[in-house]
């Protein structure tokens, strides 16, 4: 058998190696061909305050198949092991089983599909290339704390598009927003483009270290990344160059600060945002493939 390391690299050379999960409950199965395959299962509840409800459901059974998992076979076996342990439980409506896996994994992704689950969110990475210049007539220009009204209803207005082509919209989008933006307004990476003097979109961006034994070194190569969080233009202005422009200048001004690259999730569901990001040079690392509720899971 592939070591796990081996197995990731395998997989796809931008992998960080596998990291060993503190904990969850053991989940354990065998294929039709006698091969023993084992999983980590985690519980999340999140309470109507908590900000993971953006993207996330309120009851989370998330699975995290051991790393040197291979083939279809062994797939099919922990998520069925999974919709066994899920059928002992009564989830409620507002609840999903998740699995996050490299995005490259074909073998497991057949098993994935069979078993009902959609890829609702990925994790895409961008190499540390300098982007070309965008003419454009919109100026781009960093946000402060005075933006906040104007950068939450574009930050919301994300939400009401992404409600039809990923997760639902919840009620309290403001209100779960409203703290993780006010603080970035103060932290100099988040840049708004401004058309005849009207706020046209948004960029927020952050930072975010993977060293190793932080959270980030689950998911990114070590290194000090640039995270784009919120890219949004205001719907009546979409279509016209701005958000290129806006993203030139968010990637050359991250890759001067010393970016080793940039990250940021979208929907592959997003018809917008999925062509966009990938004109942009981001290509998918993790996909979380999901079913929701719960008992969707086949
Ligand atoms: C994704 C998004 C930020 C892109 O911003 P934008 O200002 O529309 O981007 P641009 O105009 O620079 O580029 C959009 C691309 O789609 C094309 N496009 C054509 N018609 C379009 C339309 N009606 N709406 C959007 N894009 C259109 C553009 O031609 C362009 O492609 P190009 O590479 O050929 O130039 C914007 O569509 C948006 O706000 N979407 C809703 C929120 C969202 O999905 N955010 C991203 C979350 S990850």
């Amino acid at each position: 058998m592939v070591s796990s390391a081996g197995r990731f690299a395998e997989l796809d050379p931008l992998l960080p190696p596998p990291v060993p999960l503190a904990s969850g409950e053991r989940l354990r199965a065998v294929t039709a061909s006698g091969t023993q395959v084992s999983a980590m299962l985690q519980r999340y509840r999140h309470g109507p305050g908590d900000a993971p409800l953006l993207w996330s459901a309120a009851e989370v059974w998330q699975l995290f198949p051991d790393p040197e998992t291979a083939g279809t076979e062994g797939f099919d076996a922990l998520l069925g092991a999974l919709r066994s342990q899920v059928d002992t439980e009564a989830p409620g409506a507002d609840s999903a089983c998740v699995v996050n896996w490299p995005s490259r994994d074909a073998e497991a992704i057949r098993a994935f599909l069979d078993h009902g689950l959609v890829p609702l969110s990925a994790l895409a990475v961008r190499p540390a290339v300098v982007p070309e210049n965008v003419e454009t007539d919109a100026s781009i220009r960093l946000a402060g704390p005075d933006d906040y009204p104007v950068a939450l209803a574009l930050c919301t207005a994300t939400f009401d598009y992404t409600g039809l082509v990923a997760h639902r919209k919840r009620e309290q989008t403001a209100e779960l927003l409203g703290p993780a933006l006010r603080r970035a307004l103060g932290e100099k990476a988040t840049w708004l483009a401004e058309v005849d003097g009207e706020v046209a979109a948004l960029a927020q961006c952050d930072w975010v270290e993977s060293t190793p034994g932080s959270e980030a070194a689950e998911l990114l190569p070590s290194g000090r990344w640039g995270y784009v969080n919120n890219v949004v233009t205001a719907p009546a202005s979409r279509g016209s160059g701005i958000g290129r422009a806006l993203m030139a200048r968010a990637h050359r001004e991250l890759l001067n600060q010393g970016a080793t690259g940039t990250y940021l999730y979208y929907n592959p569901t997003n018809p917008l945002s999925s062509v966009f990001w990938h004109r942009q040079g981001y290509r998918p690392l993790w996909t979380s493939w999901e079913a929701h509720p719960a008992w969707a899971l086949r």
